[in-house]
């Protein structure tokens, strides 16, 4: 919704019950639960008005240099507030969005300088994959299954916005998403809850640094709480509606391992979840984020989320709204107008009660003097306005190592042989376009597009090339096939650029067609018809449908929206300087009447058989949980990606066959170990994703077909092996019971370990 970035922009006075027989976790973050910060924010508590009390509650944005124009021109903004003045005041505690270090410390000097208590603001902004110098989006991150590269990647953007004065960054964005219609697919990590936990463990320990009063440290804001990425059919802000099993085994695990990394801050998501939206939600708020996880941090609404709730029905007024969302828990209202407006009178009529807002403020203030704000309200250094050439080589490997090559017959690596190269496609030059939603600040000179790379690495190589832009991303003239199909006829290989626009993905994406938009699929089919070896490079926020491609051309490519470095990251796998090594987040589909799909389902009643699609539906072959009309399989699954090399797996071993109960029960415990050598047999140096699935057959709930538990990047020379061994204990082996609780059961399980969700070799052993 909110633009300023110039990114994609875009009852119950109770306090709920603790789950039954839930232990009290212990605080999530040591630095907010501090004594001394304590005895400042009593201190600080005790000067402060109402008014200022419900300043530090709410958020909004930079209303503009002219905002009295601005309110003028529209008084029925929600926007309608004077920042500024409001910053003077000391009635405003936080802000969002506002680029630039000189804006930030304008405003800073406001309420440091001008305000009766001098309390700093905190400034928020959705940078979620690079300020300046862009890395891929977290869907492509998530592609490398390397969560040190990803806490790298963190560190480094909260080094650069911190320049701009942005101590917050409204990220991770950790909400599973099974359904590629859905936009926000590209801001996580995918469909799987291992992967999802992996990822948000490491973008917090790369935000928030070894402390959060690091001045180059940023709190984590951890969105959007919760299950938002379930959206009923894929379309953005629809309801999600699950089971309490579902929600805790595939959907919470990424928030979870983001509190228990120590996130400081939540955000309430827009989606109702079961009937109760998720910013009035005190089985979300209360009962699992404080009393489950034990979170001391602060809870923020989603953009204007609080107004919402008077659209989802459940307030009929704002005074109804605003009740609800602070008493479920949300203690800061963003953009919405209402908190500020509502609770002087909701307070007076004692509807809310003192005590709740002093809570709220107080985690507020905490987490100001945890970031040290007090002391550096400013922004620090010297202001990064532009991609940092240091942080080129990050981001270049990042893109690399997101990059998840879906088919190859021998077109790649290119080789030195490889003279005419014809590149084609509105994605080959696009600067624009190489950055995705939520893109931070980047400067669209300090991009690197594939023409750009190509054309220096085919005149190093004596070679030449030839570019030709084809169509439009979304457009439908035919007008320029003539002269891509001319410079294909030409070349020896043809690279195409094609996919979505960053815009087609992310907030308010959702799509219910996910093939190559506009005319590139006929723009690829006329190119094809050359007969000349075409590679194709897919750029897109999510999965798409390749059937046709799949068939049709000699290798594929999926690259996201790879960031600052795309165009060189590209030409060095295109190359083989660097061997791919990414792998499927996410399942991508045959066709889009799939979706959702996911590897980890549940097997039925009747499974499918291996069946001949070719034969019509009928007889024996008919009554099983199948489609008439596409094998239900995905076209590249989970976990799925080649290289220029292959590896071989031996059968994994596991180090014992029966675990007693008893042992099972014990959480902290590794309980057995399974082990496979995996041997690169090719004659390349490449990396490795090894994966470990599980699957748990004989407990008193049915489980998935099998799930991640372990994950492993490997590199191996030609002829190199390596023995891979995963500890599988409590947390891998236990599911959810339907009272919520982690249990074991007598039961068998199964082991795979390999490299991709379709892993074949297996071990057994049971539990009893
Ligand atoms: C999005 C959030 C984002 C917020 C602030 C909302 O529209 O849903 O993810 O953090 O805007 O820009």
């Amino acid at each position: 919704m909110a633009t300023a970035l110039g990114l994609s922009l875009a009852s119950a006075a109770v306090v709920f019950a603790q789950q039954p027989g839930a232990p009290q976790a212990s605080p999530s973050n040591p630095e907010l639960a501090s004594p001394a910060i304590e005895q400042r924010v009593d201190a600080l508590l005790s000067k402060m008005t109402l008014e200022e009390k419900l300043g530090q509650l709410v958020q909004y944005n930079d209303s503009g240099a002219d905002a009295a124009a601005a309110l003028a021109a529209n008084p029925e903004s929600h926007n309608n507030v004077n920042s500024m003045q409001l910053a003077e005041q000391g009635l405003l505690g936080s802000m969002l969005n506002t680029v630039g270090a000189s804006r930030t410390n304008a405003f800073q000097r406001a309420a440091v300088e001008k305000s009766r208590l001098h309390i700093p603001l905190l400034f928020g902004a959705d940078i979620i994959h690079g300020y300046r110098t862009i890395y891929p989006q977290p869907i492509g991150l998530a592609a490398s299954f390397d969560p040190d590269l990803v806490q790298s990647v963190s560190h480094m953007s909260a080094e650069e916005a911190t320049t701009a004065g942005i101590r917050w960054f409204y990220s991770p964005m950790v909400d599973i998403s099974r359904d590629a219609r859905w936009g926000r697919t590209t801001e996580g990590a995918g469909e799987d809850a291992y992967l999802g936990a992996a990822m948000a463990r490491a973008y917090i320990l790369g935000y928030q640094g070894k402390t959060l009063s690091d001045p180059e440290s940023v709190a984590a804001c951890v969105k959007h709480f919760a299950a938002y990425g379930a959206a009923e059919a894929g379309r953005e802000y629809n309801t999600t509606d699950m089971s309490e099993i579902r929600l805790r085994q595939d959907y919470l695990p990424p928030y979870k391992a983001a509190i228990e990394a120590g996130a400081a801050t939540v955000m309430s998501a827009f989606n109702a979840l079961n009937g109760v939206p998720a910013s009035a939600n005190p089985f979300l708020l209360q009962t699992i984020l404080r009393g489950e996880w034990g979170f001391d941090g602060l809870v923020v609404s989603d953009y204007t989320a609080i107004m919402e709730l008077e659209n989802h029905g459940i307030a009929l007024t704002p005074a109804e709204a605003t009740r609800k969302a602070l008493l479920a828990g949300v203690d800061i209202d963003m953009m919405s107008h209402f908190y500020d407006t509502q609770l002087p009178e909701l307070i007076r009529s004692g509807q809310v009660p003192m005590s709740v807002v002093d809570e709220a403020v107080r985690r507020v203030l905490r987490l100001k003097f945890a970031l040290g704000l007090f002391e550096h309200p400013y922004a620090r250094g010297t202001e990064v306005t532009a991609a940092v050439p240091a942080h080129r080589e990050l981001v270049r490997r990042a893109a690399e190592e997101s990059f998840v090559l879906l088919k190859n017959d021998s077109a790649l690596p290119l080789t030195t042989e490889t003279k005419k190269i014809a590149l084609i496609g509105p994605l080959a030059d696009n600067a624009a376009e190489m950055v995705g939603s939520w893109s931070g600040a980047p400067q669209l000179s300090d991009i690197v597009t594939v023409k750009q790379a190509l054309e220096t690495r085919t005149r190093q190589l004596g070679g030449s090339l030839t570019y030709a832009q084809g169509t439009t991303i979304t457009g439908s003239s035919e007008d320029g096939f003539a002269a891509a199909v001319q410079a294909a006829r030409q070349a020896d290989v043809v690279v195409m650029a094609l996919g979505e626009s960053g815009a087609m993905s992310g907030e308010a994406g959702s799509r219910a067609y996910l093939d190559l938009p506009g005319n590139q699929e006929q723009l690829l089919k006329a190119v094809a018809a050359t007969g000349k070896p075409v590679v194709l490079l897919v750029f897109s926020g999510r999965p798409l449908v390749l059937d046709w491609a799949a068939t049709h051309v000699a290798a594929i490519m999926e690259v996201w929206f790879p960031g600052t470095e795309a165009g060189h990251a590209i030409a060095d796998v295109l190359y083989g300087d660097v061997a791919p090594s990414g792998r499927l987040p996410m399942s991508f589909p045959r066709a889009v009447g799939q979706e959702p799909l996911y590897y980890n389902q549940f097997p039925t009643g009747r499974p499918p058989r291996n069946i001949d699609l070719s034969q019509p539906p009928g007889g024996n072959s008919r009554f099983f949980s199948r489609y008439i009309d596409v094998p239900n399989d995905a076209l590249f699954p989970f976990g799925y990606g080649l290289t220029y090399t292959q590896f071989a797996y031996s059968m994994p071993t596991l180090s014992r066959s029966i675990v007693p109960l008893g042992e099972a029960r014990q959480t902290g415990k590794d309980l057995i170990h399974a082990t496979a050598t995996v041997t690169n047999t090719g004659n390349r140096t490449a990396t490795e994703v090894v994966q470990c699935y599980v699957r748990n057959r004989g407990a008193s709930i049915e489980q998935p077909v099998r799930s991640l538990e372990g994950f492993r990047r490997v590199t191996l020379k030609p002829g190199e092996s390596q023995k891979v061994t995963f500890d599988l204990g409590f947390p891998e082996l236990s599911f959810y019971d339907a009272q919520g609780h982690s249990v074991v059961e007598a039961t068998e399980y199964t082991v795979w370990i390999g490299g991709s969700s379709l892993a074949s070799q297996e071990g057994q052993f049971k539990i009893e």
